[in-house]
């Protein structure tokens, strides 16, 4: 049997196939362009999704054309906004965009921190849907007016594959619209967006079949109209059953563009600190924690490109021991989501000198992100989670010394995973399930994932890196009154 996972990113859509033993036979990748304008603003066309994940498929499909079921993974909270004959009303604004601060503030302060979390289970941050939502109300009233449905980026290529309105819990939990521990929309939720059911996707489970392939997608993409259409699930959930982080208290990392400690639960549980870990549902069926930092892999690739390099150079400069570095570094490019849910919050580099390197410079911008991670660890182990283990994914998790850093500052084993897919073998295995292949997601994670490299915490390194963390803190507390009048004058 064959499977396809489609991972909807950011910068580009990945599709790869996979047989029933897990072996990834084929990877097919296109992008596509990403407004980011004005203040924040971040947005993406759904019809660029759908053309290039189309013209993947196509490319996927000459090779292997007996697809039993397809599955994705997406960006999540991102606003899909559809009329009556499914046309799409504007660009739909994604989870960086940092717009809808006045609606966090109206959702948070006047309807109130209580009543989100007991219909919710989470706040308003800037990046979730139901504020993009009001955003639209407020400043496109016309547009407004004509939405026939709300959906999220994954949601609409399952759209357009099948003609079905559909979605799943764990990424319609980061909606702010979903009944987290019901796992049904939120009636009181969606008064509050004004919207009604008939406006949101019908909800399943990430690993059930929604449909199939209607004969029109199927000459645009290649795949068997018996294909399913399993509708999967946000990238962070799928993307750890990618690791398979699937079974109580397991916690993984990603290094991506934003960075995420992730752990996966039994039970439904909120966080009612300011942090405001996220209480989502798992891809499984059941729930996880996690907690975001908004630029992770995207801060190095900033410093990069600031650079002007593509590579760093370890030939240029020593490298300075791990746990002894004195340069800090702030990742808060893109604001910050947790623990400090602060848009107005701006990178920093501190402690340098007239012998400062680029290469201390460099280590201090992966150190740093370690530390947005602890800062998440430190919320989540506060909630009662004992965390010793982590597996590890995202485009930084290929660096080894990265890898290190993480398990030093963290102060916890890190394990790798045989393939770096992470989200689109989510998808894939995601598909496997819907197609019977396997009775459970946690049955197909036992059998698909291995466990690679592991990096052990360096008790001297931890020592340290310690002492660094109370001041990469502090440095924040300090900066915070900055980054507000930064933001005023
Ligand atoms: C998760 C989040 C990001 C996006 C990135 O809450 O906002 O990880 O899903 O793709």
């Amino acid at each position: 049997m064959f499977t396809i996972g489609v991972d909807v990113g950011t910068s580009a859509v990945k599709v790869i196939v996979m047989n029933e033993s897990g072996e990834i036979l084929r990877t097919v990748s296109r992008d596509y362009p990403l407004y980011l304008f004005g203040e924040g603003c971040s947005e993406q066309a759904p019809e660029d999704w759908w053309t290039q994940t189309a013209d993947a498929l196509r490319e996927l499909t000459k090779e292997y054309a007996d697809i039993s079921a397809i599955s994705f993974s997406g960006q999540m909270h991102g606003m899909v906004a559809l009329d009556g004959n499914g046309n799409v009303l504007r660009r739909a604004i994604l989870w960086n965009d940092q717009r809808t601060v006045k609606e966090c503030e109206y959702l948070n302060d006047t309807i109130g921190r209580e009543v989100l979390l007991a219909n919710a289970a989470n706040i308003a941050l800037t990046g979730f849907t139901l504020p993009k939502i009001l955003w639209v109300k407020n400043n496109e009233p016309g547009v407004f007016a004509k939405i026939k449905m709300v959906m999220l980026p994954k949601d609409y290529i399952a759209y357009k594959l099948t003609g079905i309105a559909a979605s799943d819990y764990s990424d319609a939990s980061g909606t702010l619209l979903l009944d987290v521990k019901k796992c049904d929309w939120s009636d009181k939720m969606l008064e509050i967006a004004e919207l009604t059911r008939a406006q949101v996707p019908k909800l399943f489970a990430s690993f059930e079949s929604v449909g199939t392939v209607t004969e029109g997608a199927s000459k645009e993409t290649g795949l068997p109209t018996s294909c399913k259409v399993v509708i999967g699930g946000g990238d962070q959930a799928v993307g750890a059953i990618g690791t398979g982080t699937v079974e109580e208290g397991t916690c993984s990392v990603s290094l991506g563009t934003s960075g995420v400690l992730f752990v996966a639960m039994d039970e439904f549980a909120v966080d009612n600190s300011p942090a405001a870990i996220h209480a989502f549902a798992h891809a499984t069926g059941r729930y996880h924690m996690m907690g975001v930092t908004l630029a992770a892999a995207g801060s190095f690739k900033w410093w990069m490109k600031t650079l002007e390099t593509k590579e760093y150079k370890k030939e240029e400069a020593p490298i300075t021991n791990l746990g002894e570095n004195k340069i800090y570094y702030l990742p808060y490019l893109s604001g910050e989501r947790t623990p400090h849910n602060n848009p107005n919050a701006r990178g920093a580099f501190v402690g340098m000198t007239m012998a400062t390197t680029r290469a201390e410079m460099t280590q201090a911008v992966l150190e740093g992100v370690a530390f947005s991670l602890r800062d998440i660890l430190v919320r989540i182990r506060a909630l009662g989670k004992k965390i010793d283990t982590a597996r590890i994914i995202g485009g930084g998790a290929s660096s080894p010394l990265w890898c290190q850093i993480v398990a030093d500052v963290l102060n916890v084993k890190v394990q790798k995973i045989h393939s770096g897919e992470g989200p689109a073998l989510g998808a894939a295995i995601l598909a496997m399930v819907g197609a019977g292949a396997f009775a459970s997601v946690e049955g197909a994670c036992a059998k698909l994932i291995r466990t690679t490299d592991t990096f052990t915490p360096n008790a001297d390194a931890a020592k340290g890196y310690d002492a660094h963390y109370k001041i990469y803190t502090n440095l924040y507390e300090a900066l915070k009154p900055m980054y507000n009048a930064i933001s005023e004058v």
